[in-house]
């Protein structure tokens, strides 16, 4: 058996602490959380205390955690203007790193990431883990099924929360990422959406504010043209008043519909009906899927894994250049918006 990877944990933070140590403990034998550096040394210590980390191991910069030659990779989960500056630092010290989404904060830092990752072979991704439920691989199974794709229709409403432990974290109050919670959460949701259909041409977009104090959209209701030539209209936002939380993906196709309702965070259904017209409809059939339950973060490790452990970053699902598009396509919309809805072009790399 070969020895766990050494992992270098940069930012411990909530996520960090909820759900990424947690995912990697699952996995011991691909695992060690071994070392860690935050920019607030106390909360790296309570870290490190629950990690099973020496304090020998909590460091104070990032080039001292990049230049522990024990750790085989470092995972980065910051606000994400600093994502450029932490891939640069990791690059240069050779050290593999899987990073928080969005990519980057713009799409000029986006580019840059992509430029830099691809310059290097050490294995870089990005940690989207939407991009790893296992209810994308069952439903593109069926989406073959129902012939030409015409378009879709993708919803990812919820009501506000006022307690949400994200909440107070002041790098989202004060965002500087494209489009505010529309990239933060929203990059997740393209993922799913352009897994199933293939990357998205142009948009038009409106978004709003809920919260009208927020400098930052916080809804956005759009309408998506893919390069395969469908059409779907797109509508997210977190912070609408009392609602049920609503989440779900409708593919139409000339002969047949899938009907994904993800509201069900641990058994998502998939909902196919085949046939060209009412007549010839065939008996609906149901597919329950059933999600692991760290939600892809898990299998985001052991994809990262594999890439890092053979050398090889041909392996890496969640790619720079895959993660561009997401947020290109978040820019697209805010831009769209700020251009009273005019048809905008998503950005290419
Ligand atoms: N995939 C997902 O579903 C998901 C869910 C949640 C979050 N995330 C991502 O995870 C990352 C962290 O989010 P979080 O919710 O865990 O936020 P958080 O609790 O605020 O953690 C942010 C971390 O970044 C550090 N930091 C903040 N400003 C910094 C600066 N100027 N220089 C260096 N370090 C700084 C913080 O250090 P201090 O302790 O000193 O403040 C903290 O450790 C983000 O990229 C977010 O997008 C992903």
């Amino acid at each position: 058996m070969t020895a766990p990877l050494n992992v270098g944990i940069i930012g411990t933070g909530i996520f960090a602490r909820d759900d990424h140590l947690p995912a990697y403990q699952k996995h011991p034998e691909h695992f060690k959380v071994a070392a860690a550096f935050n920019r607030t040394r106390a909360k790296a210590l309570d870290f490190a205390k629950i990690a099973g980390i020496p304090d020998s191991k909590v460091y104070d910069s990032l080039d001292a955690i990049l230049g522990d030659k024990d750790i085989d990779f470092v995972d980065a989960l910051l606000p994400v203007q600093f994502n450029v500056p932490t891939l640069q630092k990791a690059v240069a010290a050779g050290k593999p790193m899987i990073i928080e989404k969005p990519i980057a904060a713009t799409m000029a830092q986006a580019r840059e990431f992509v430029k830099i990752a691809e310059a290097t072979d050490v294995p870089v991704a990005i940690a989207e883990n939407w991009l790893q439920l296992k209810f994308v691989a069952e439903a593109k199974k069926h989406i073959q099924r129902i012939g030409r794709i015409v378009g879709f229709s993708y919803n990812f409403t919820g009501p506000n929360s006022k307690t949400g432990k994200y909440k107070t974290t002041s790098w989202r109050a004060h965002a500087e990422h494209v489009g505010g919670s529309l990239s933060d959460g929203g990059v997740h949701q393209i993922a799913v959406l352009t897994d199933l259909l293939g990357d998205c041409e142009s948009v038009s977009a409106f978004t709003t504010n809920v919260d009208t104090e927020d400098t930052m959209p916080d809804a956005v209701f759009a309408v998506m043209k893919m390069k395969s030539g469908a059409v779907g209209n797109y509508t997210y936002g977190t912070r609408f008043g009392a609602t049920k939380k609503s989440i779900y993906v409708k593919i139409y196709g000339a002969e047949g519909t899938v009907y994904l309702d993800l509201n069900n965070r641990d058994a998502p259904t998939i909902t196919v009906n085949i046939g060209d017209c009412k007549e010839n409809a065939k008996k609906e059939e149901v597919y329950t899927v059933q999600q692991e339950n760290t939600y892809g973060v898990g299998d985001e490790m052991l994809n990262f894994y594999e890439a890092v452990s053979k050398k090889d970053k041909t392996l890496i699902r969640a790619t720079p250049r895959v993660a561009f598009h997401h947020l290109a396509c978040i820019d697209a919309f805010v831009k769209s918006s700020d251009n009273n809805g005019n048809n905008v072009k998503v950005e290419t790399v």
